[in-house]
């Protein structure tokens, strides 16, 4: 494992968006694994910049994401698609045909969930899954539970990623209360992995990374891959 610390958010984005683009220039038909939330959008910012300079072709990319709300359509704003799509999928030459997320509006989640782990699958998984990671040690939405979940699966979100989640809602009660997520299984499948993590995740990343590796904090399972990189910031 590779833990590199950077002096602030900017650094982390810079530095995870060389790694990802460096994994883009040595397989231009890569399968890149990606995230949500706030840790990623910087990354995400630099990695247009680098296509608009044209450094990086995307046009041969595939990618997975890791988790998708239940019920928000992709037109929701709220939603990971919509998320994705103006972070990222928009401002680049990705193929939109090419872009995977569980699918949230899925009528069935159990069904929605095997079909995604079977896509994932014959994609033969990730060359490099980007991840961030819950206060509560949570990646992707696999909350802390009394086992490893394998593969992708509907769950049942905690209060506290419900809370912490409700920044990006107008209002606690639309955050949705399910998810449908690749399982830990999912993602350790992948070759490589990146951790990045702001200065609020400095107890948790360093409990994960150092404590016991226990489905208690999803995260240590990272622990056990053999290509794990993480970028933490300082402030
Ligand atoms: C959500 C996502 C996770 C992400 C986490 C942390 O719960 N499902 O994949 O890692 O938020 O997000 P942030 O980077 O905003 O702290």
């Amino acid at each position: 494992m590779r833990i590199l610390e950077t002096e602030n958010y900017e650094e982390m984005s810079v530095l995870a968006a060389r790694i990802i683009g460096a994994q883009v220039l040595l397989k231009p038909d890569c399968i890149l694994g990606l995230a949500t939330g706030s840790s990623p959008i910087g990354a995400y910012q630099e990695l247009v910049r680098n296509y608009q300079k044209g450094l990086l072709d995307f046009s041969g990319v595939r990618t997975v994401n890791l988790d998708e709300y239940c019920g928000l359509a992709p037109e929701n704003p709220n939603s990971y698609r919509h998320f994705m799509d103006e972070n990222l999928f928009d401002k680049i030459n990705i193929k939109k045909v090419n872009t995977f997320l569980p699918d949230g509006m899925a009528q069935n989640p159990e069904q929605e969930s095997a079909r995604y782990e079977a896509l994932v699958t014959s994609l033969g998984g990730a060359d490099l899954q980007l991840l961030g990671i819950g206060r509560n040690g949570h990646i992707g939405f696999n909350e802390p539970c009394d086992h490893f979940p394998k593969d992708t699966h509907p769950v049942a979100l905690t209060q506290s990623t419900i809370e912490a989640n409700s920044r990006l809602f107008e209002r606690k009660e639309d955050v949705p209360s399910k998810a449908i997520t690749m399982g830990v299984g999912t993602i350790m499948k992948a070759d490589k992995i990146l951790l990045i993590a702001g200065k609020e995740k400095k107890e948790i990343i360093e409990e994960a990374l150092f404590g016991k590796v226990t489905p208690q904090v999803p995260a240590s399972v990272l622990q056990l891959h053999k290509d794990v990189t993480v970028i933490i910031c300082k402030s």
